[in-house]
């Protein structure tokens, strides 16, 4: 018998890069983190690794959440989140400038530290800087035995499996799906969500899974678009509220392993500067997820085409009547307006992806960068 498939090869289980099999594997990953922390009943989140007290949680006066690079834009929506359900004062910083600005920490401080690899320099210093402060801290990691995992006070692993591709894309979701249920358990603890609303929330989230598979299904028409823009110099993302956040972390995709310059951008901000580098052609990817906020994200895109922007709009099923706004339209599934960035990050790291390997690029192993920071 003759096996000519390498370690490497056959740990890609048939996949041509690290990052793709990542990007599959999401379902799972979302299911892992989620169903073994969710009642029987499924009407409450149970965590039983949180040593926090009902007490202490409910003592909680502010929250500060810190992380670096696409583990920080999971800290972005993770204020959004905790904000919206626990009505309390959230701060996401990059785990790098948490430090200089000597930040207000007291006993009833809850700082929330994010690395999928629990070994990230800064986010080490700033984990230890809210520790000295006198912060309770709370770690959201991919890896059990890790040093942030170790020095945390509590710990809520992602449980995504390991994640080779330098790009990160199962951690970043797990982690979203860690916030959601964090905000959920410390929002049973003090009572400020309707149980109601809760068992709203979790039967939303048990859907994401199938809902994931069916955008990896529309991953072809994906690919064409990806390779479209793969011969742009520039690009722009837009979006408002959590589309916004997710804009972000889109464009950190993109740059990371394509590596064309985009920049993400509060839709209704364009206009203050950024609208004076659209010009013909230009691709600006816009998402329209929420629909409180669709209108004025339209007339955003307006002024976007009216310069000769090329718009890919990523919206939802139910807004059929978006399409004609755009030039390129991506349908996705509807979920709950807080849960959208479960959804709509996701065909951005099939657009990484494909454009990254339309230019021949080393889509796992990016130029310059590594997979864990473990320099300040
Ligand atoms: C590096 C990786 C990024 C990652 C960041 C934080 O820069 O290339 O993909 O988001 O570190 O890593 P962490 O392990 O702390 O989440």
């Amino acid at each position: 018998l003759h096996v000519d498939w390498d370690l490497v090869t056959a740990e890609k289980a048939g996949y041509p890069h690290f990052m793709l099999k990542e990007i599959y594997e999401q379902p799972k990953a979302y299911r892992d983190t989620m169903n073994s922390r969710l009642s029987e009943k499924r009407d409450r989140v149970i965590l039983p690794e949180i040593t926090m007290s009902d007490e202490e949680i409910r003592s909680i006066r502010n929250i500060q959440i810190v992380a670096c690079g696409t583990a920080y834009h999971a800290g972005l929506v993770g204020k959004m989140v905790i904000e919206r359900m626990l009505r309390l004062p959230v701060e996401t910083d990059v785990a790098s400038e948490y430090r200089y600005r000597d930040p207000l920490v007291s006993r009833r401080t809850l700082t929330i530290v994010v690395s999928q690899s629990g070994e990230t320099a800064d986010t080490l210093a700033a984990m230890r800087e809210a520790k000295s402060k006198g912060a309770h801290v709370l770690a959201i990691t991919n890896v059990v035995g890790s040093t942030v995992a170790r020095e945390a006070d509590d710990v809520l692993v992602t449980w995504a499996g390991p994640e080779i591709a330098v790009a990160s894309t199962k951690a970043y979701t797990s982690q979203l799906i860690a916030f959601y249920l964090l905000g959920l358990y410390m929002a049973q603890v003090r009572g400020s969500v309707k149980q109601e609303e809760i068992e709203q929330t979790i039967g939303a989230m048990q859907s994401l899974p199938e809902q994931v598979e069916s955008i990896l299904e529309q991953a072809e028409s994906i690919q064409s678009y990806a390779e479209q823009i793969a011969v742009h110099n520039n690009l722009f993302f837009i979006g408002r509220g959590p589309d916004y956040l997710v804009a972000q972390e889109g464009s950190l995709k993109l740059k990371e392993i394509s590596y064309i310059h985009s920049e993400a951008y509060a839709a209704g901000e364009l206009k203050h500067g950024t609208l004076a580098l659209i010009e013909d052609n230009v691709p600006v990817i816009a998402l329209v997820t929420q629909p409180a906020l669709a209108e004025k994200t339209v007339s955003n895109i307006k002024e976007v085409k009216a310069r000769g922007g090329n718009v890919l709009g990523i919206t939802c099923e139910d807004s059929a009547e978006l399409q004609s706004e755009f030039d390129h339209t991506l349908f996705i599934p509807r979920t709950l307006d807080m849960l959208m960035p479960a959804l709509s990050v996701i065909p951005l790291q099939l657009i990484s992806y494909y454009a990254s390997l339309a230019r021949g690029n080393d889509v796992d192993k990016p130029r310059n960068l590594a997979k864990s920071v473990t320099v300040e």
